[in-house]
C-alpha cells in the first residue's frame, strides 16, 4: 500500500496539523510505503517572500523529522524537487472540467476571506491531483478540509483512465473521525488563517497561556457539564488514554469541576507530549546538513517514481 501526504510550508505547525495529518501519516510509515512532501509550489499561491518560503520549508522539515519521520523508511521530499508534477498538472488540467474546481470549498473560502484569486489558487487542486497521481498513491491521510481535494483527484484519475487507459491508481482519502476537525482557541476549526492555533513547538509559556484562553461556556464550577461540546475536552481527549478520557468525562458530568482545572491538565499533557520532540528538534536544528541530505535523497526517490508515471501518461495522450 502506498501512502502519500503533503503539507504547505506556510506557517508554524499547530495541533490541528499534528493530529489531523502528521500523526496519522507518521503512524502509517509502518504500514506501507510512505511518501511525505513539503508542498512549496502550493505555498507560492500565498507566500510571496522568498526568504520566508525558504525558512518555512526548512522549519517544516525539522518539525516532521523531530516528530518521528524516518527518512530511511519514508520518502521525504520537497515538491519542487519533482518538477515532473508540473508537466503532469498540465496533462490533468486539460481534462479537468471548470465546474469541478469552481465547486471546491477551499477556493470559495479563500475568496470569501478576501484573498485575491490568482490562477494558481484556482488550479490548486489539479496540482494536488498531480502530486498524488504521480506517485501512484493508494491512500491519502489528511484532515477533513482536504477530503474534497482527494475526491477531485479521484474524479480526474477516473476520467483520465477512462479516456486514455489505466495509467493512474485511483486513491482513497483517509480521515480519522476522532480528529477530523481539531478545534482552535475559539472553537472554530484550528487554522493558521483564523489566528486560533496552538503551535506544537511554540514557546512553552506561550502554549500554556493560549490553553488558559480557550473559550468555554459560562457554567459555574458546581454545574454539571457536557464534555462532548467542550473545546478544552476536545483537545484533552487527543492526549489522554482511554481511561483518563472516561474519568475526565465522568467528572464533567458530575459537576464540581472547573474549566481552569481541565485547562491545567491539558497544558501538562501538551508540555509532556512535546518535550522530547522539542529536544530532538533542537538537536536536528544544529545539523542542517542532515536535513538537506534527507530531502535530497527523498527527492531523488520521488523523482524516479514520477518519471515512470509521466512517461506512461505522455505515451497515453499521444505526446510520445
Ligand atoms: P491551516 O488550516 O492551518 O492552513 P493546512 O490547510 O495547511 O492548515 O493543513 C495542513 C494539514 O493539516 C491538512 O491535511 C489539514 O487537513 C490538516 N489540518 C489543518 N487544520 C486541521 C484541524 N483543525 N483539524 C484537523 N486537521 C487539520
Ligand atoms: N493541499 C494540502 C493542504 O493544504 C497540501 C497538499 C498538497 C497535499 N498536495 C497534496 C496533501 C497531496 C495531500 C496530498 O493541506
Amino acid at each position: 500500500m502506498r501512502i502519500l501526504s503533503g503539507i504547505q510550508p506556510s506557517g508554524k505547525l499547530h495541533l490541528g496539523n499534528y493530529f489531523g495529518m502528521m500523526k496519522p501519516a507518521l503512524e502509517l510509515q509502518r504500514r506501507g510505503e510512505a511518501f511525505l512532501f513539503i508542498a512549496n509550489y502550493h505555498a507560492l499561491t500565498t507566500v510571496t517572500d522568498a526568504a520566508e518560503l525558504r525558512a518555512a520549508t526548512h522549519d517544516v522539515a525539522l518539525d516532521f523529522l523531530a516528530c518521528g519521520l524516518d527518512p530511511d523508511r519514508t520518502v521525504f521530499y520537497r515538491q519542487s524537487d519533482v518538477p515532473e508534477v508540473q508537466e503532469l498538472t498540465w496533462l490533468l488540467s486539460v481534462i479537468t472540467p471548470m465546474g469541478l474546481l469552481e465547486r471546491c470549498h477551499s477556493y470559495k473560502d479563500k475568496l470569501a476571506r478576501g484573498i485575491p484569486p490568482n490562477h494558481g489558487l484556482f488550479a490548486y487542486p489539479v496540482l494536488m491531483a498531480a502530486d498524488i497521481l504521480a506517485m501512484q498513491t493508494n491512500v491519502v491521510p489528511v484532515g477533513r478540509d482536504q477530503k474534497q481535494h482527494v475526491e477531485v483527484t479521484r474524479d480526474i484519475a477516473l476520467k483520465f483512465n477512462n479516456q486514455y487507459g489505466p495509467v493512474f491508481t485511483v486513491p482513497e482519502p483517509m480521515i480519522r473521525d476522532e480528529v477530523a476537525v481539531v478545534p482552535g482557541l475559539d472553537g472554530q476549526k484550528m487554522s493558521k488563517s483564523y489566528g486560533n492555533t496552538i503551535e506544537i513547538f511554540g514557546p512553552p509559556a506561550e502554549v500554556r497561556a493560549k490553553i488558559m484562553r480557550i473559550v468555554t461556556d459560562s457554567k459555574t464550577m458546581a454545574d454539571p457539564k457536557d464534555p462532548e461540546t467542550c473545546n478544552v475536552f476536545a483537545l484533552y481527549r487527543l492526549f489522554a488514554t482511554e481511561a483518563e478520557r472516561a474519568a475526565m468525562a465522568a467528572r464533567y458530568r458530575a459537576g464540581g469541576l472547573g474549566y481552569g482545572e481541565v485547562k491545567k491538565a491539558l497544558a501538562e499533557k501538551v508540555a509532556a507530549h512535546f518535550a522530547p520532540l522539542r529536544q530532538r528538534r533542537e538537536e536536528l536544528a544544529r545539523d542542517p546538513e542532515f536535513v538537506t541530505e534527507a530531502l535530497r535523497r527523498g527527492g531523488e526517490r520521488a523523482r524516479t517514481e514520477a518519471r515512470r508515471t509521466l512517461a506512461k501518461a505522455r505515451q497515453a495522450v499521444g505526446l510520445e
